[in-house]
């Protein structure tokens, strides 16, 4: 960490490109083909092949799920979110750590991991839509409100990973704690238990996560949840409403995971007998109500290993890691859940000639794309980061 902000140029990311025409087949309402994006110059699998070995055990990379075959490849990891923010913290020999993901993970990384070691990420570009959607400036103002209220010393905040590292310390900063879908519930539990009788969770950013976690995993009532627009006064809540609910949810979500519909779930099942559907828990509330399976990028994929031969399967996640499932279990029949829903496209920023670029940089001793958390934010963001990671018997958990 250091005392820079979170990009080289001192300015945060900017919101993502998606809707503005510079990659129509991941733009809203188009229909998908399934296809992926092409895949780069074969000739720089031999550069990046050579870049890494040169770097030998100076260099850790990490892959998200999400991420393309070419780049996966060359990953020392592949992971979940989670799992990906624990494996950076447990190379501290590494000085140079290069995040295969989005923004939001290669900040947990430099958050977790030590100040003599760099995290960098290919592609400034690749951020989130979800963690766009809660800005802090919005989330302060939607704490005030919360205050004048009443309820604000009633309520515990539970920010899921895919948010930015301000977030996170707002979090810490009102003794909140940080989840990722593979730990949600866990998290939720000991939040509503914190925030004890009549008490409320402020969860951000992903309205879907949160509900489905209340709701689906806890057995709480649909009645509880309320969303909070950050766009009008008040959340558009009335007092009553406010005062009422036990979950305050940021109007926040996915726009891969949220283009999954429930006619999709229903036409697998008349058309593929026997289907079992696995989605995300970013998925909306009622898809993943008629789901066989819900969990984590990593629960898909251990269960998806551990079914027998002869399953089928229509999955509601990311392309790049439905596709990779459907070539690694061939026994299994494999589908992509619905037709309208694209790979996500900032995850796919990464691609080889990033991941190249970085790499034949380290080697020439630049370092490009270093992602370094503001000092103060990294302080109570990681106070936010270990109560998730002190969370009870928290270990990785699908
Ligand atoms: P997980 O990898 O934690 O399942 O999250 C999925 C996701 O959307 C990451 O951006
Ligand atoms: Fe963000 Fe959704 Fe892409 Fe994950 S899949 S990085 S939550 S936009």
């Amino acid at each position: 960490m250091s005392t820079t902000t979170d990009s080289p140029r001192n300015a945060p990311l900017p919101l993502l490109v998606l809707g503005q025409g510079t990659d129509l087949r991941t733009e809203r309402g188009v229909e998908c083909p399934g296809d992926l994006p092409a895949p780069s110059d074969p000739d720089l699998v031999a550069r990046a092949r050579a870049a890494k070995e040169a770097l030998g055990d100076k260099v850790f990379v990490l892959g998200h799920h999400y991420q393309r075959d070419e780049v996966i490849e060359f990953a020392d990891v592949t992971g979940d979110s989670f799992k990906l923010a624990k494996d950076a913290a447990a190379r501290p020999d590494a000085p140079y750590i290069v995040f295969c993901g989005v923004h939001f993970m290669a900040e947990s990384a430099d958050i977790l991991t030590s100040d003599s070691q760099t995290v960098v990420l290919p592609d400034l570009a690749a951020g989130c839509s979800m963690a766009d959607m809660a800005a802090i400036a919005q989330v302060e103002d939607a704490w005030e409100d919360l205050v004048a209220a009443g309820v604000a010393e009633r309520t515990v905040p539970v920010t899921y990973m895919n948010s930015s590292a301000a977030i996170k310390a707002f979090t810490g900063r009102h003794g909140g704690t940080i989840c990722t879908s593979s730990n949600a519930k866990t998290a939720l539990t000991w939040a509503l238990d914190q925030a004890g009788d009549g008490g409320k969770v402020l969860f951000l950013p992903d309205q879907h996560l949160g509900r489905n976690t209340y709701v689906r995993d806890l057995g709480g009532a649909l009645e509880d949840c309320v969303v909070w627009d950050p766009h009008r006064p008040n959340g558009g809540l009335t007092p009553e409403e406010l005062e009422s609910a036990t979950m305050l949810l940021w109007r926040g979500h996915c726009s891969v995971h949220g283009r999954f519909t429930l006619e999709a779930v229903e036409q697998a099942r008349r058309e593929i007998p026997d289907v079992k559907v696995i989605v995300h828990p970013e998925c909306r509330h009622e898809v993943v109500e008629v789901a066989d399976e819900v969990g984590s990028t990593e629960k898909i994929i251990k269960t998806i290993a551990a079914a027998p031969a002869g399953t089928k399967w229509v999955v509601g996640t990311e392309l790049n890691l439905v596709k990779r499932l459907a070539a690694q279990f061939p026994e299994q029949s494999i589908a992509f859940l619905e037709k309208n829903v694209c790979y996500c496209s900032t995850m796919n920023r990464i691609d080889l000639p990033h991941l190249v670029w970085a790499l034949e940089s380290l080697v020439e001793g630049r370092v490009v794309n270093p992602i370094r958390v503001d000092d103060e934010v990294a302080r109570y963001a990681r106070v936010a980061l270990d109560q998730m990671l002190a969370l009870p018997g928290e270990t990785h958990k699908d």
